[in-house]
């Protein structure tokens, strides 16, 4: 989809001229001839501009576009993300079944909790997004989508942009649509099937990703197994044991910042598929453990679009890939692994193996002696127990960190909610034979697997954990998001990059 702020080329009328009205909103039809504003104000029905309301009439002939869509958001212009994603999304798939390919697109809104930049950041990207669909596996009739929007463009006449300059708001379609691009990336990651996303596979995408971009200051390495074993990662190799397919770590390194500034490290659980192990999972919705690398694609996704962007930042993405598998081979539950700190764990449960991949690939962060060092990890079914479908799960023990993220998810409505990390906890993890035990029973499950990471986040490092085990993918079409992976993360984090620099820059002022 182009999306576009000026008309370029040839001035043919669109096939859809796209409005949103609030209840008594007199000013909707701006980007109209006045003949046509006082002819279509006169025939509107009754029920004009409340909330789920749609509209549709030809246009006269001098109008810039052949068909009108009107829909109603009800009191006010102002809405919930949310409400804003559910819509255009809503809105692209009707025009798309209507046939609709060229539209004039009026975005009127303002949006809670996000300030006007913040909003429009939200708006431009969820538009890119709203047609997202993943139909790599359908056949004949079905992948064949009818008709696609190809180029929308904005009118800008009201909301949000009001006094922007062409070029800024340019700058932003731009911007939007490089987070677009790399959640898209990262939810067709998350959608393939494990028998075609690998720890293999998925190395060889990040790969594929960082060589097409072709920038000197954008490397990845791919450790395979015997480099792993070479950096004694005793926990990703005991994962792993249960699986015929071998392990990848993937280091994918973006230096934008200053030579010489500590990075911020990003790691990422990548279990390509999740069947519990030996500790296996009910057949139930096994299916969905496909979805258990998408801490391992936030995080490629992360450090391609702050690529992307020219983010004058220091990124290190480290990602861990396994499959989890029983077999003859496959690890055990009272098992003690040695990790790469050489701490050890007794294995309670084969099904926390999260965990078990993250603490070598928390160790290895080390090594690059971060500043922060955030991790991404559908590791919890307890974080989605506490917290349903609308928000991941943060730990950290830097009440400033947590701060800075929780705000970040708020301004990009990835949001988050912070658990306690407090040492009473650690009484949970105790093991009678080992230094922790990767289980923590019943209660505070999710808490349980933070305080268990907690014992291999680098010291000196600000260190947050951030379980997406909520938000990371829906098992249907949800609050404007298509069927599958989401991105979660991505605009987060790189919101919260962006407040970090801006920061920087005011404090050294
Ligand atoms: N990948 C799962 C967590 C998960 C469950 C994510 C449901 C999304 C939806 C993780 O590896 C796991 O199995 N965790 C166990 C931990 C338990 C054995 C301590 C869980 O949450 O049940
Ligand atoms: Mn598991
Ligand atoms: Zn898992």
């Amino acid at each position: 989809m182009k999306v576009e702020i000026r008309e370029r080329g040839k001035k043919e009328r669109r096939h859809a001229y796209v409005v949103f009205a609030a209840k008594d909103d007199s000013n909707v039809l701006s980007g109209l001839p006045e003949d046509a504003q006082a002819a279509l104000m006169g025939a509107v029905p009754a029920s004009f501009g409340s909330d789920g309301t749609s509209f549709t009439t030809p246009l006269p002939s001098d109008s810039p576009a052949l068909r009108l869509y009107a829909f109603g958001t009800g009191k006010s212009l102002t809405i919930t993300p949310r409400k804003a994603r559910t819509l255009l999304r809503s809105v692209a798939k009707l025009l798309e079944k209507n046939g609709e390919t060229t539209v004039l697109l009026d975005l009127p809104f303002s949006l809670e909790r996000m300030n006007p930049a913040e909003g429009r950041e939200f708006l431009l990207r969820h538009l890119f997004l709203s047609n997202y669909s993943f139909t790599r596996y359908k056949t004949g009739e079905a992948k064949e989508k009818k008709t696609e929007l190809t180029s929308v463009r904005l009118s800008a006449l009201r909301g949000l942009w009001t006094g922007v300059s062409e070029k800024d708001a340019e700058r932003e379609v731009r911007d939007a649509e490089i987070v677009a691009a790399a959640s898209a990336l990262v939810r067709d990651l998350g959608n393939t099937p494990s028998n075609d996303l690998l720890p293999r596979h998925f190395a060889g995408h990040a790969a594929a990703e960082v060589k097409k971009r072709a920038r000197k200051n954008l490397t990845v390495t791919v450790l395979d197994k015997q480099a792993i074993e070479k950096e004694k990662m005793g926990g990703l190799l005991a994962v792993n044991r249960g699986a015929t397919e071998e392990p990848r770590f993937v280091v994918i390194q973006y230096m934008g910042g200053r030579k010489g500034q500590k990075p911020v490290a990003l790691v990422g659980k990548g279990v390509t598929f999740d069947s519990g192990g030996i500790s296996i999972k009910p057949a139930e919705k096994m299916g969905e453990m496909k979805w258990d690398m998408m801490g391992a694609a936030t995080v490629l996704g992360i450090v391609l679009a702050a690529s992307d962007l020219g983010l004058p930042v220091n990124l290190v993405g480290l990602t861990p890939l396994t499959e989890n598998m029983p077999s003859g081979s496959a690890y055990k539950p009272g098992d003690i692994v040695t990790f790469r700190s050489g701490k050890t764990a007794e294995i309670d449960n084969t099904d926390a193996e999260g965990r078990v991949i993250l603490a070598d690939a928390l160790d290895y962060a080390k090594t690059f002696n971060p500043e922060v060092v955030l991790d991404y990890a559908t590791l919890t079914g307890a974080a989605v127990v506490a917290l349903g479908f609308e928000a991941g799960a943060l730990f950290s023990e830097s009440d400033e960190l947590a701060a800075g993220i929780v705000s970040a998810g708020e301004r990009t409505d990835d949001r988050i909610w912070r658990l306690p990390l407090w040492d009473e906890y650690k009484e949970n993890i105790k093991s009678d034979w080992a230094d922790v035990k990767n289980t923590g029973g019943r209660w505070g499950g999710a808490i349980n697997g933070a305080m268990f990471l907690k014992e291999f986040a680098p010291e000196g490092a600000l260190w947050a954990h951030l379980d997406i085990a909520p938000t990371a993918n829906y098992d249907r079409e949800y609050a404007g998001y298509a069927t599958g992976a989401t991105g979660y993360g991505i605009a987060l984090t790189l919101r919260w990059l962006r407040d970090r620099l801006a920061l920087a820059g005011s404090s050294k002022n």
